[in-house]
């Protein structure tokens, strides 16, 4: 079966990518970087994102039987933002479609409202309404916060466990997280694009902890155990903005606060992705945290 996938050399595109071809089909992909020196280039047929020239990127994707989009931005900056990710990912759902490609597999986010305040999650819920729309065969698939080896976010909790005296958690991080594994999500969206049906899935681990617990299991696994401190949440995103200065990074922005907050990150559906986190952390202790990744220079800003 032929593939074009998003991001290939990328975090979750990366597994995805390894799988596809490890099954014996075909790759190529849209990203930002076909340049890039990474091990799986040789093998993937790349094209630059052309948002300017959609035609191009009907041409490229023509051949195609599978579409799988993980492409979206995670804050807004001044050299990219949610709103222009959305138009982009409009284009690229009309590009599969146009290219005559047979099924579209979606990676959004749990919990996406239309009628939501946070840019995120409205933007994921307008995807997924515009790809339900399109008479494309659809799967989208919801993660909550993945964790794997090039993880940023779970790594720099661990990070900022290492490094610091305390930890402060926002508000009483009483509210739950439920991380999923990343090569448990591209092992479903692989799956997934041997279905015909239309479905909307949540793809999350199956491990759900508070906050605070998960901040707690992180300590003991890589033996920092520190206070852990309850921390006003404008309090504790300008602590962080301090770091992203610091590291000329965005480390945490508000609207991830409140949507960690609201409990946005964790639902009740069974979970279909088996990988533990906490055995994965243990596996995982000796490098997890060890060093900072920077979301923004991993991006080249
Ligand atoms: N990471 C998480 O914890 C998490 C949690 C919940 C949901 N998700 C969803 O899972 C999907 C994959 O996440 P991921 O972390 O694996 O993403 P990723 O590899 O960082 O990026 C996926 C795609 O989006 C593009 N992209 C990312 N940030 C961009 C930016 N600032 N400007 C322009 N293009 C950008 C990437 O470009 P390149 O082609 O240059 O790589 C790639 O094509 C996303 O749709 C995300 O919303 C992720």
């Amino acid at each position: 079966m032929n593939f074009c996938i998003t991001g290939a050399f990328g975090y979750s595109g990366s597994y995805l990518s390894r799988i596809i071809l490890g099954e014996g089909h075909n790759v190529k992909t849209l990203t930002n970087n076909p340049a890039l020196g990474h091990p799986l280039k040789k093998s993937i047929q790349s094209l630059k994102f052309e948002f300017n020239h959609p035609d191009k990127m009907v041409d490229f994707i023509k051949g195609s039987d599978t579409f799988i989009n993980n492409y979206w931005v995670r804050f807004n900056h001044k050299k990219f933002n949610h709103h222009e990710a959305v138009e982009n990912s409009f284009m690229l759902i009309d590009s599969a479609r146009k290219a005559g490609v047979e099924r579209f597999i979606q990676i959004s986010i749990t919990n996406p409202s239309l009628e939501s305040n946070l840019e995120y999650f409205k933007g994921k819920a307008e995807i997924e309404e515009y790809l339900i729309n399109s008479g494309l065969s659809y799967c989208i698939l919801r993660p909550t916060v993945l964790f794997g080896r090039e993880d940023v976010l779970i790594n720099n909790i661990s990070w900022f466990i290492r490094n610091f005296p305390a930890m402060g958690v926002f508000g009483d991080g009483s509210y739950k997280i439920q991380p999923v594994y990343v090569e448990d999500l591209a092992r479903l969206s692989f799956e997934k694009s041997f279905d015909t049906e239309n479905e909307i899935l949540n793809a999350v681990g199956a491990e759900t902890y508070t906050y605070k617990e998960l901040i707690r299991l992180i300590m003991k696994t890589i033996n920092q155990e520190k206070p852990i401190v309850n921390l006003n949440p404008t309090i504790g995103f300008y602590l962080g903005w301090i770091v992203s200065f610091l590291k000329k990074d965005v480390t945490i922005t508000k609207p991830e606060i409140e949507g960690l907050m609201s409990g946005l990150l964790a639902v009740d559906t069974e979970p279909p992705c088996p990988t533990s986190f906490s055995e994965w952390i243990m596996e995982n202790k000796e490098t997890l945290g060890k060093k900072y990744v920077n979301e923004l220079n991993k991006r080249n800003y």
